[in-house]
């Protein structure tokens, strides 16, 4: 922070000048006198650091604020609290770790870093009595952490179901509308910019886990292993499954669920889920995201709205700068010196020992006794059917068999699965999707 003239300063060092950085600049310039009226201050970017110092930019930026040397940008004086929208992990690790040492405030959008290094980076922040924010990591312009770090602060939270991931939403949402398979909308996604051309880390439930394990940290204070976590895609989902859902009065969402089981541990998923139609989630549509928090005192509450693309990225990014700028011109004595959340380590549930209901589909051939072969492996296991559809009539053609189970214990249902896979009148592997109710 600097003084020039009467009006006090705060500056900006800018690592990352991409589509979230570009939002940054745009904002911080679109807002600029409602920024100062409000803050009392400038909020001014010293310097950028990019990879390609002589690229095109998507703003307009005095290119002499340009650098390749991030750690120029970081060591300038003038620079009170350095903004990480550089991505990756190594490099955004070191950057950071960097800044914080050097005592500036810092705020990221990395969810990747977060999630593998959070809790490292909290601690140093900690130590050095710097701030670390990261709104924008999880629901890109949606405040669902800040509504976690403050609003709930004096709340106890139970269970959260979220859909974080704004590709694996628009995907799912079309198939659901249109009847398409996976393969045909994911292409058309990319086609409409709405998903990358490595979609590997959407679809198949990356980015959801790495935005769980944040929101287990603001949720729970947890800090919990990144590879604990239950992953599953939702490659699998075909439009015959849509189908059914609708005829249940449900529909397939692609959710992150947590859960507090206090001393025996979190329940920490990422999987496509049969959700009921009257659900709020249900009608999150597009490439809109939300959380749905359960918590003791107020009950339930929901956060919702653009969770990703340049600006609304930026509305998150920049409310932290703002905040930090507050706390640091109005720090008073005695107050905390940083707000990072403090982490205790949390074990996570194996996924065998989750208690659910199941939507379970068989290709089988139609021969008679099939049903009762597949209701006696099923009842072996303690897996007890609620509902059976099958659908076609043509002997010695292989025919849909769908069945919703009762409650029952996620281990068991594998076991029978696993077992109803080697009967010789099943044609495919069998499919499963969990319920939500
Ligand atoms: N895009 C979104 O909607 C969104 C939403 C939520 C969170 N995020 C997170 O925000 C971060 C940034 O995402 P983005 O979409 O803005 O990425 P991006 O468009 O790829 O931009 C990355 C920027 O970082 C610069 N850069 C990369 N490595 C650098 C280095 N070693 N030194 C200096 N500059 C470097 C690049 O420079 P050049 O321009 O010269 O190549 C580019 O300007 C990521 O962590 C992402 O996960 C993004």
């Amino acid at each position: 922070m600097s003084q020039v003239s009467q009006v006090r300063e705060i500056g900006v060092g800018l690592l990352g000048l991409g589509n979230v950085g570009s939002g940054v600049v745009q904002l911080l310039a679109d807002n600029a006198a409602a920024i100062e009226e409000r803050l009392g201050a400038r909020v001014v970017v010293r310097r950028i650091a990019v990879r390609e110092a002589k690229k095109r930019r998507k703003v307009a930026v005095d290119r002499r604020l340009l650098t390749t040397d991030a750690r120029a940008v970081i060591d300038d004086p003038d620079v009170a609290i350095v903004v990480e929208l550089v991505g990756g992990e190594a490099e955004a690790k070191q950057y950071v770790l960097h800044a914080i040492e050097r005592g500036r405030h810092v705020v990221t959008a990395n969810k990747a870093l977060l999630a593998t290094h959070g809790p490292e980076l909290f601690a140093a922040a900690a130590k050095r009595g710097v701030e670390l924010y990261l709104e924008a990591a999880v629901c890109g312009g949606v405040p669902v952490l800040r509504a976690l770090r403050e609003g709930l602060a004096s709340d106890k939270i139970e269970a959260l179901h979220g859909i974080v991931n704004g590709t694996s939403n628009f995907i799912l949402s079309t198939m659901t509308a249109e009847g398409r398979p996976f393969d045909e909308v994911l292409a058309a996604a990319q086609r409409e910019g709405y998903a990358e051309a490595d979609p590997a880390l959407d679809v198949d439930g990356g980015d959801a886990a790495h935005k769980l394990v944040v929101l287990a940290m603001l949720a729970f204070g947890a800090r919990v292993r990144l590879a604990d976590v239950y992953v599953e895609g939702i490659r699998q989902i075909t439009p015959v499954d849509h189908a059914y859902a609708e005829r249940f009065g449900m529909v397939v969402k692609p959710l992150v669920i947590a859960r507090d089981h206090g001393t025996e541990g979190l329940e920490l998923r990422v999987h496509p889920t049969m959700i009921p139609k009257r659900w709020l989630l249900a009608s999150v549509a597009g490439v809109n995201n939300a959380v749905y928090v359960t918590s003791r005192a107020l009950g339930h509450s929901m956060y919702y709205g653009r969770g990703a693309g340049m600006m609304p990225t930026a509305v998150a990014v920049v409310s932290d700068v703002l905040e930090i700028a507050r706390n640091v011109l109005g720090r008073s004595p005695g107050m905390a010196a940083t707000s990072v959340p403090r982490l205790t380590r949390r074990a996570v549930r194996d996924i065998g020992l989750l208690r659910s209901r199941y939507y379970l589909r068989f290709a089988v051939l139609d021969r008679p006794g099939v049903l009762a072969q597949l209701a006696g492996v099923l009842g072996k296991h303690e897996v007890s059917i609620a509902h059976v559809t099958q659908e076609g009539k043509e002997p010695e053609r292989a025919v849909t068999v769908v069945i919703l189970t009762h409650e029952a214990r996620e281990r068991n249902v594998r076991l029978a699965l696993a077992q109803v896979a080697k009967l010789a009148s099943v044609v495919e592997a069998p499919r499963l999707v969990r319920l939500c109710e």
